[in-house]
């Protein structure tokens, strides 16, 4: 039985309740999408990468697993420190049972590329919460590629066998949405096609894929297009290079305790270390939007990817309008932000969230629930959230999880400044992004019980 399928008398409820001012200095775990991408270019490249700082999460443990199970060594060598002895590009072995990424959409979407550019067959599978994601949005480029995947549920839902490309082709692809996953599997079975595989985006991504793939010594380029896009170009056939790859802090992980301080009267938090690529920072420019003091100092670059330490004090927080061409850059924090925006005054609307219909949850709808159980009111307006906040959150719900982490880290958040508590049905999902959670937040003050 996987980690993620727990019977529910197993569950671990949790309530957070009014805190104390939160203060100190914490710097939370590594960037997930950083973690995962280290290993498998890791996996794919000539020689030892050492990575210090990854997440030891569950999800990227997984893809640990996982690209073990594909013929790289992959050990922990000390804390958050990890090596990878990698098999060259194209040379992933066949794995003897199939892999299982748990509650992970990225590490089983990337890993997908890097199967598709290899001959070899590998069965995806995970828990109830990646089996009901669409993967076709995946699978339709890397069959464009030259791969095949074998039959699996409506929309290309897991389990199922991905039979890699003898011969990959290089292809020019436009993605239908936003999405980095999409991206990163299409470039990363492009490392092994002859020739330029080209991914066009009409709203950038995040382009750790990118900014790791150069660090790493391919030959990529990207550029701007149209207002918010970008072309990507990658030169296949090449192989990648060992390098070193520093972790940041991951600002989706920073924006919980970020909040809290917001919205905890009396509150003053330093964050070590948070990554500031501005492919992520939407949450970031909506709270100062919103009236949060957010100061970075000590701003500098590691392995390609920039990070500073973050210094916030409780704020008085008013509602904005975010656009909709913000939300690849905030994807995942669309759940703190509504927190944020049941403790500011006045309206917060946020615009084109269609994607988080199809994350760990259909978080649209579980935001939406999360506020209404708390006495928040809000709407959905196509795929717009509309949150009246009126400077305070009544508090007093039980917010159900649906073995999403992230809607689990923000009911806690929210019952650290609601007038009742705030109770969660189970917190065992946290650990698949920030394991200490808990420990952390009780660290700076957090009152659960
Ligand atoms: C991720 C991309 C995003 C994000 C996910 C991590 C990544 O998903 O929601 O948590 O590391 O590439 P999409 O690319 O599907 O939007």
């Amino acid at each position: 039985m996987s980690y993620s399928d727990r019977p529910a008398d197993q569950k671990t409820p949790l309530q957070a309740r009014t805190s104390r001012p939160l203060t100190g200095t914490v710097r939370v775990p590594g960037d997930k999408s950083i973690s995962h991408r280290a290993l498998i270019l890791g996996a794919l490249a000539i020689g030892e990468t050492r990575i210090s700082g990854l997440l030891e999460g569950e999800d990227v443990l997984n893809t640990a697993r996982s690209m073990r199970s594909l013929g790289a060594r992959v050990e922990r060598t000390g804390n958050f420190a990890w090596s990878v002895r990698g098999v060259g590009v194209s040379g992933l072995a066949r794995p003897e049972s199939p892999l299982d990424f748990g509650n992970s959409g990225t590490g089983c979407r990337l890993v997908m590329g890097a199967v598709a550019g290899c001959p070899i067959a590998a069965v995806f599978d995970g828990d109830a919460s990646l089996r009901s994601r669409p993967m076709r949005r995946v699978l339709d480029p890397l069959e464009l590629m030259g791969a095949r995947a074998g039959p699996s549920g409506p929309g290309g839902r897991l389990p199922l066998t991905l039979v890699g490309a003898r011969d990959p082709l290089p292809i020019t692809y436009r993605t239908p949405v936003a999405s980095a996953q999409i991206k990163s599997a299409v470039l990363l079975a492009g490392l092994a096609a002859p020739g330029v595989t080209t991914v066009i985006e009409n709203e950038a991504s995040r382009d750790h894929t990118e900014l790791m793939l150069r660090h790493f010594g391919a030959e990529i380029v990207s550029t701007v297009e149209g207002k918010h896009g970008r072309k990507i170009a990658l030169t296949g056939q090449g192989e990648l290079h060992s390098a070193e790859v520093v972790v940041p802090a991951d600002p989706s992980s920073a924006a919980f305790p970020l909040v809290a301080a917001l919205i905890v009267e009396g509150s003053e938090l330093i964050l070590l270390d948070v990554m500031t690529n501005p492919l992520r920072t939407g949450l970031f420019t909506t709270l100062r939007e919103m009236g949060a003091s957010i100061e970075e100092s000590n701003v500098r670059t590691d392995s390609g990817e920039a990070m500073a330490q973050l210094r916030i004090r409780a704020s008085k927080l008013r509602g904005v309008e975010v656009p909709p061409e913000r939300a690849p850059s905030m994807i995942d924090e669309y759940l703190v932000l509504a927190v944020a925006a049941g403790f500011a005054e006045g309206t917060t609307i946020m615009r084109g969230l269609q994607e988080l219909r199809v994350k760990e949850s259909d978080r649209l709808e579980a935001t939406a629930a999360m506020l209404r159980v708390n006495g928040v009111r809000c709407e959905i307006s196509d795929d717009d959230l509309i949150v009246e906040g009126t400077g305070h959150v009544p508090g007093g719900g039980i917010v159900s999880t649906h073995m999403d982490h992230r809607i689990a880290m923000s009911a806690l958040v929210m019952g650290l400044a609601s007038d009742q508590p705030v109770a969660v049905d189970d917190t065992a999902f946290i650990a698949t992004s920030f394991p200490d959670f808990i420990p952390m937040m009780r660290g700076i003050g957090a009152e659960f019980t």
